[in-house]
């Protein structure tokens, strides 16, 4: 099993959590998936039609920072079915999806109180579809511009899902290609 802790492309803002949703289970990216990067807390990463991933991992997260780490039940943005605070880790892997969706929140200690003790976090405010996609291989697409252009992605989802490679895409997206 091998952990994307960051992609080149993606390897520039400080400070800054990107999320990765992974086909596979175990936060591998061995069959692709998608990037939320530099992504906002309370703001849920999902792709639309109510899509399911394996897994999901949280990187780059600062080490000073509590970030609860949550995974969602479909369809997209459901029910939290995992979480774990980061408590100076800069890497969360939920590995018991399925997840339609990933977001984070602040442990906020203010509201820590009750028999528990368990702090509470703020609930995700939005759903916001991710940034990059990419294969297997590692080919990766900008995902946003493929948005934009109201591209038919049903076709394109089922494809990547199954660990296409780049030979597998259709060429109407060969323009999304990212540089790597
Ligand atoms: C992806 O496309 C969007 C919209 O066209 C653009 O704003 C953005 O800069 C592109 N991202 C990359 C990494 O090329």
């Amino acid at each position: 099993m091998k952990f994307l802790t960051a992609l080149p492309l993606l390897a520039t803002t400080a400070a800054a959590i990107d999320l990765h949703l992974e086909w596979a289970g175990g936060c591998s990216t061995s069959q692709g998936g998608f990037v939320c990067f530099n992504w906002n807390p309370n703001t849920c990463c999902s792709v639309n039609a109510g899509t399911l991933f394996g897994s999901g991992t949280f990187n780059a997260i600062p080490v000073q920072w509590n970030i609860q780490a949550r995974g969602h039940a479909g369809p997209n943005c459901g029910s939290v079915r995992q979480q774990e605070d980061s408590r100076g880790r800069n890497f969360i892997c939920l590995a018991n999806g399925p997840f339609g969706g990933l977001g984070y929140g602040f442990n906020n200690r203010k509201k820590v109180r009750g028999a528990t003790g368990e702090a509470e976090a703020e609930a995700e405010a939005e759903c916001v579809q991710p940034d990059v996609m990419y294969l297997a291989d590692g080919t990766q697409y900008n995902y946003t511009a493929i948005l934009e252009q109201k591209l038919d992605t049903a076709e394109l989802l089922e494809i990547a899902k199954a660990g296409a490679s780049v030979a597998d895409i259709p060429e109407a997206f060969e323009t999304f290609k990212l540089a790597q």
